[in-house]
This record gives structure tokens, sequence and C-alpha cells, in this order.
């Protein structure tokens, strides 16, 4: 029953947010949302003690149990169940405050097959998950975004969820983004959120700003330096419930040379698995790494959460990107900015 209010409260203050653009609903919903998260990851490690406070009790009353045992263990469950929640709560107060501002720049150096010897040493700065919304505002965007300027990259791969569900928010991505103005432009594709929020407005919007998001398509990089190489992006998975047939890699490979090597946007990570060794570099977001992920729990339970990845002969970068789903709050999973290198081989 308490459950059911928190949620039903949590749904009204985004609802509120959303259409206020209200500081007060915008921090109520981050209230909100923390509490409901905080039950959910300290209900597994509750219930199993519960589990063991049960068997406890079982076996103790076979053996005669006296009053003083039982209250010794009734404080015990109280301690711990105290305990427990106390140490989530402050993981993911220390998230919301510190860790979901404390951008990290990583550099990853990938080797791409062809690539023209004009192009050694080429910088794309990779960017993923910006979620702009109620919680990722301007200061968060800029935040990130001096560690793109600080990467000096030739060319800027944005991989989707560009916004958190919300289109109103678009603009001010675009503006943001066209402002850093690379020498190769900027490119990306969408993400689920994108679908959630309007694929079609985003596009537009997007479009109007010099950003060219790929559904399916590919443009030719630096074709007059030897050949140059081929960025492609493709559909995400979600566009299946939208009307769309999801991601189409030959209808992207159609649109541009067959000879040249390829460096595909696609937002979620498992597509990787369909057509391995078709690309020399996927470049991928959507999990956050992890978002929650003390101690990177999480790396050994999913195939794809965070960094570089070697599948079939081709090398998949997965971003931690920028912004947050539920809980504004990052443990373990800093927001990153990625300064992708590409060196012939
Ligand atoms: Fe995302």
């Amino acid at each position: 029953m308490g459950l059911a209010v928190l949620v039903l409260s949590r749904m009204v203050a985004r609802f509120v947010a959303i259409e206020t653009h209200t500081r007060i609903a915008a921090a109520v919903h981050t209230v909100l949302s923390t509490v409901a998260v905080t039950l959910a990851i300290a209900s597994l490690p509750l219930g199993v003690l519960m589990a063991i406070s049960w068997l406890l009790k079982r076996s103790g009353r076979r053996s005669s149990p006296s009053a003083v045992t039982i209250g010794r263990r009734q404080v015990f469950e109280a301690g711990a169940g105290m305990t427990l929640f106390g140490a989530t709560g402050a993981m993911l107060g220390w998230g919301i405050v510190r860790g979901r501002h404390e951008f990290q720049l990583t550099e990853v150096t990938v080797a791409v097959p062809g690539l023209p010897r004009g192009l050694e040493g080429y910088v794309i700065a990779h960017i993923s998950d910006i979620h702009a919304g109620i919680l990722v505002d301007e200061s968060q965007l800029d935040a990130g975004l001096a560690l793109v300027r600080r990467a000096r990259p030739d060319l800027i791969a944005v991989t989707g969820d560009l916004v958190d569900d919300d289109v109103r928010f678009a603009p001010l991505v675009a503006r943001k983004l066209s402002a850093l103005d690379p020498r190769d432009g900027i490119v990306g594709c969408l993400g689920n959120h994108d679908y959630y929020a309007g694929a079609r407005s985003v596009e537009r919007v997007m479009k109007n700003a010099g950003i060219h998001l790929l559904v399916d398509e590919g443009r030719v990089v630096r074709g007059a330096d030897g050949g140059g190489f081929a960025v492609l992006g493709v559909d995400d998975l979600a566009s299946r419930w939208h009307g769309r047939k999801g991601p189409q890699l030959d209808r992207a490979m159609s649109t541009v040379p067959a000879d040249l090597p390829r460096v595909l946007l696609s937002h979620q990570p498992v597509t990787v698995d369909r057509w391995a060794g078709r690309v020399a570099l996927q470049l991928s977001g959507h999990t956050h790494g992890g978002q929650i992920n003390p101690g990177s729990v999480l790396n050994p339970i999913f195939e794809y959460v965070a960094g570089s990845y070697r599948v079939g002969g081709t090398t998949l970068y997965v971003s931690r990107g920028f912004g947050t789903v539920g809980p504004p709050a990052r443990v373990g999973a800093a927001p990153e900015v990625t300064r992708i290198v590409l060196r012939g081989a």
C-alpha cells in the first residue's frame, strides 16, 4: 500500500515537473525517486535477511526458544534493516550530490583497417545519453560539453537519448551541441528515449541546427583525404514499437561506397551481435554504465555495460553517457566523454 502511494506520488510529481518546469517540483520528484530506488535496492538483501530470520525462528521453535534469544534476534533484525536502508540512502545521496556531476574524459585508441594515412590520429568525441530534461539541465550539459571542447575533436558523435522524454528540451541540446562546431560536424543516432519524447520532432530540431541524425543512413567523412571513412547510423530497437522497422544496417551501408572503412552509431550495444565484423567500430550507449553500479557489481551479470569490447572483428565502445534515468544519481559509473582516436591497421 505504502509503495503504491509512493509510485503514484512520483508519477504526479514528474507530471507536474514536466508541465511547470519548476525547481520545487523537480526536487520533489528527485526525493520520491530516490526513496523508491532505495527501497528497491535494499529489498534484496532485506529479503535475504528476513529469510535467514525465518529459518532461525523455525529452528528455534524446535529447540525451546527463550524470550531473551527472541528479543536479541528482533534487535538484530531492526538494526540490520536500518543499516541497509541507511547505507543505500547514503550511497544514492552521494550519487545525486557528487557522482552524477563528476564527468570524466576517457581516451581510447581504435584500430580501423583501411583508414587512409591522412586520417591517422583522427579524433571523434563520443557522447551519449544526454537525457536533457527536468533533472539534466543546462549546467549539467555545460559541464559535460566542456570536456568535449577539451578533447579537440574532428567530429562529434552522439549515440542517442538526446532528451529524456520531453521534446521541449531538444532545442537546448541542439543549441549547445551546434555551438561546439567541430571541423567535420556532428552526427548522431536516435535512442529509445528520443522515441518516448517524439523521434520525428527530435530529428527536426537537430536537423535545423545542422546536426545529422543518421537513421539507417551514412555519410562519408573526409572523402577528399584519400577516400575518408563512412560513419553510419542505425535506428533504435525501440523504433519497432513506433511504426518503424528497427535498425537496418544494410540500408545504411547502401548509402555509402562499399570499400570505405565503417564506423557505426547504434544506441543499444546488443545490436553488435547482429553485425559483428561488418563494421570496424560500433559506438553505443544506453546502459549508463549501470548508473548505480558500486564496485562494478553489474558487469558480470550483463554482457555489455561500459568500455571496450571486441566482438567478431568489430570493436564495440559503450559509453557511460551524460545523464540519468530514474534517480538522478550515479555511483560507480561516472558520466563520460570519450576521445576516440582512430589508427590505421
Ligand atoms: Fe539512456
